[in-house]
């Protein structure tokens, strides 16, 4: 190895920071044992929302539903059918910005302005499939309260109130149109449906995942393990994990001193590990660090402290043009050492999140009881744009699922992408529950 690339990797060690701290089986235990606390409804810091939906695929054909995607950023609606082969048939989509991340908004406010939105397709049915990327707890009638925000959302009134409800109230005091069918799912639940319903393969079982601007995975579980299973007659239903609010996983140094720095420290700790809305503040953390310990020549070490933020985008277009046309590259023209030591961390931290995102899966496939026979794999339905456009999390997420789930343990899984899933994922549970 240069002594580039081990001086950098003792720094990062020296803080707990490498993928190689990371205990892979100490931390599968630990994701598995609070995975049974929150079933069990004991104070774990894995939620393990039931959300009573089941994996079925009698999907309505010809039927338009309205469907709502309020993501992180964006907040899309559009209606959507199944033609006679079962095609999901996306029409009418209009996207528009999540209220309340530029500034704080009232509950009234942030209802209204979302019905606003539902204008151009108000009359087009009588249900809304809506996707609500925030953890949600799921009432029997599948309206969902909210249990707190995430990813910057400004809107603190609204917890604890139910999202449908308050919808069609929003609705009518705009004069906007009748009460709907409200049903609330969130976005890896969403994203695990639209695998059931699109693809004709064998699977055992479904994992959704999500690692975009923010993470979390569901899972399909026996109903006899489930706490408030006595309100569902189906034999097994999905799971919201909340996994991003995982606490007892591997937390290093650096990513202590950047929970502190945060708005909302002491939570969405594992979230703040490997998702998009963070990655890219820790990483800018890493290199502060790394400049105070003399990792850096003095002119990348002067640069790097006068940044005073990094995106998870500027790390990416680092890590596919080192020499190109970036922040992080312009801060290193000079100096092809400082280059290949800031490479090399940025490329350990990814690596991070990848073990990380593999150790979450792997808890997922293995508390499903499933994928023991490799014609039926568990099918992992994964969403989320740092999962995809990050350089090399996928490949490494694949490598670190084969080395210890499939060659270890025996038990297979699929990754499979679906475009719009959960836009498809919301239209399939607005027209089946
Ligand atoms: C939210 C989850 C959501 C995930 C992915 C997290 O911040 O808590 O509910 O599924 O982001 O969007």
């Amino acid at each position: 190895m240069g002594n580039h690339k081990k001086a950098t990797i003792d720094f990062l060690k020296n803080y707990r920071m490498d993928h190689s701290d990371v205990d892979f089986d100490r931390d599968l235990d630990c994701f598995l044992d609070e995975m049974k606390r929150g079933l069990a409804d004991d104070a774990g810091s894995l939620e393990m929302i039931p959300t009573f939906i089941e994996t079925i695929n009698a999907i309505p054909v010809d039927r338009r539903v309205i469907v709502a995607d309020a993501g992180g950023t964006n907040f899309r609606v559009a209606t959507v059918y199944f033609d006679k082969k079962k095609h999901p048939v996306i029409e009418d989509m209009k996207k528009f910005p999540m209220p309340a991340i530029e500034r704080e908004f009232t509950s009234k406010e942030f209802f209204e302005a979302m019905a606003d939105y539902f204008r151009h397709v108000i009359d087009a049915a009588d249900e809304i499939g809506f996707c609500f990327s925030y953890p949600m707890e799921i009432m029997p009638n599948r309206d969902g309260r909210v249990i707190r925000f995430s990813k910057e959302i400004k809107t603190p009134e609204v917890v604890g109130q139910l999202v449908g409800e308050n919808l069609n109230a929003a609705f009518e005091r705009l004069g906007i149109g009748g009460s709907k069918h409200v049903v609330l799912l969130n976005d890896t639940v969403a994203t695990l449906l639209a695998g059931v319903g699109y693809h004709n393969r064998d699977f055992s079982s479904y994992v959704g995942f999500i690692l975009g601007t923010g993470t979390n995975c569901c899972y399909v579980e026996d109903n006899a393990n489930v706490r408030s299973g006595g309100d569902f007659t189906g034999q097994r239903q999905i799971i919201n994990t909340e996994s991003g609010g995982m606490n007892k996983a591997h937390w290093g140094k650096i990513d202590q001193l950047y929970d502190a720095s945060t708005n909302n420290p002491g939570v969405q700790i594992f979230e703040k590990m490997i998702s998009g809305a963070y990655l890219g503040p820790l990483f800018l953390c890493v290199l502060k660090q790394a400049s105070a310990d003399g990792l850096f020549s003095d002119q990348t070490a002067a640069a790097l402290d006068s940044m005073t933020d990094l995106t998870t985008r500027d790390m990416s277009d680092f890590m596919l043009y080192p020499y190109g046309d970036n922040r992080l590259a312009a801060v290193l023209r000079d100096c092809p050492d400082d280059t290949e030591r800031l490479y090399v961390l940025a490329d350990h931290i990814i690596e991070r999140a990848a073990k990380l995102s593999a150790i979450n899966l792997s808890a997922m496939a293995i508390k499903s009881e499933c994928g023991t026979d490799p014609t039926r794999p568990i099918c992992i339905v994964a969403d989320g744009t740092t999962f995809y456009q990050m350089k090399t999390l996928k490949s490494r997420v694949e490598f670190y699922l084969k080395q210890h789930l499939e060659d270890q343990r025996g038990i297979y899984t699929d990754i499979i992408s679906i475009d719009h899933a959960p836009v498809i994922g919301a239209a399939i549970a607005g027209l089946t529950n």
